[in-house]
């Protein structure tokens, strides 16, 4: 037997093992779990598109490149972990980052952990997915959640609606748009509901679920829920900005997020994400599992949110270093630190 199989077969036995490796520890959600998993002692290891980027973490999490072209360094970078947090997916497809190339990612990924002998996986899906959905987003994250049931490994699969928090794109850019123009254009009725959950109890449900057994899937939404109308008045009042709301058919309303968009050199909205909204599907019904109200968050940090407009396009496609650089700086190759 070669160390690493010897290793794996130790720390799986031992239910001790404390080291976890979770997708996107720089990025928004897995940096707060990030967080509280450091506090609770487990040892981190991140997969991440972005091993160059700053992170607030230091020394304390070893960074390896998602390599999903790469089955056997991927599997390797997993190896000794007990546990999976997969955060991975793309918000919208753009260029060759398509949801079924997120959705086999995903799956490469899942075929790593059993293989490197993780033994449970927390997902993060989204909330109302669906096999027969028509919107790529809902209908990737429906398979997914299959794979993971049939995956043999135990799970909890969380189900959020909307994160917000100060480094969310919704709520942020909704406010940012508030601060910024006399008037807020609002698709059709504006009746549609929005139940978002905040990013720390986001965070506290996923590194919670690390410390659980059973398999189980849950709804992440936080106490209040919004018609979106309600929603962008209260950012409005918040912020203590005179809005005013102008109702304008989808299409309308579409046609000027495009234009914002070529404006801020980002997608603000896309047609699939308008229609999610508008078919409900940002809120459930059911127990909250967060605890923080927005209104309050709101105005306890109405003096930071929306001031700079947050650019998904940015964060995810602006390219620092090129993989050849990243190779050359000893990323894709460090050792995994058991
Ligand atoms: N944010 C929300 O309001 C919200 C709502 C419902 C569900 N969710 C789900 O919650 C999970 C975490 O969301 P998040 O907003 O916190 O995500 P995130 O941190 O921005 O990204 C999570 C991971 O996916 C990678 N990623 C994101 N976009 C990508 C792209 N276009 N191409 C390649 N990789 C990409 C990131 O890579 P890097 O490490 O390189 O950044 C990161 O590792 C996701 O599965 C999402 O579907 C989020």
């Amino acid at each position: 037997m070669d160390r690493d199989k010897e290793q794996v077969t130790a720390e799986g036995e031992n239910s001790s093992n404390k080291t976890v490796v979770i997708t996107g520890a720089f990025s928004y959600t897995g940096k707060y779990a990030t967080r509280i998993l450091l506090d609770r002692g487990y040892r981190i290891r991140t997969l991440t598109y972005h091993p160059e980027r700053e992170n607030p973490f230091g020394d304390k999490v070893q960074v390896f490149p998602y390599n999903f072209d790469n089955l056997e360094r991927l599997t390797e970078t997993l190896r000794g972990a007990s546990v999976l947090i997969n955060t991975y997916w793309v918000r919208f497809p753009r260029g060759r980052a398509t949801f079924e190339v997120a959705v086999q990612n995903t799956r490469t990924l899942l075929s790593a952990a059993k293989s490197a002998g993780v033994r449970r996986i927390v997902h993060v899906s989204i909330a109302n997915p669906s096999l027969e959905s028509n919107l790529g987003y809902y209908r990737g994250k429906a398979q997914l959640e299959k794979e993971v049931f049939e995956s043999g490994l135990s799970y909890s699969i969380l189900r959020p609606t909307v994160i917000f928090g100060l480094e969310d794109i919704l709520i942020n850019n909704i406010a940012w748009f508030v601060r910024h123009f006399p008037a807020f254009a609002i698709p059709g009725d504006g009746r549609y509901r929005v139940r978002p959950i905040y990013v720390e109890d986001m965070a506290r449900l996923i590194t919670n679920a690390v410390e659980q057994r059973e398999n189980a899937v849950l709804n992440a939404v936080g106490p209040e829920m919004y018609t979106f109308e309600k929603l962008v008045n209260l950012i409005a009042e918040q912020l203590r900005r005179r809005v005013r709301l102008v109702h304008v058919p989808m299409p309308l309303a579409y046609l000027a997020t495009r234009v914002a968009g070529w404006l801020v050199g980002d997608v603000v909205l896309t047609w699939e994400e308008y229609k999610g909204l508008m078919d409900d599907l940002l809120a459930r019904a059911g127990p909250s599992t967060g605890e923080t109200r927005l209104s309050e968050w709101l105005a306890a940090n109405r003096e930071q949110v929306g001031r700079r407009y947050a650019s998904e396009v940015a964060r995810h496609y602006a390219r620092t270093t090129s993989a050849s650089e990243r190779e050359t700086r000893g990323y894709a190759s460090a050792a995994v630190d058991r």
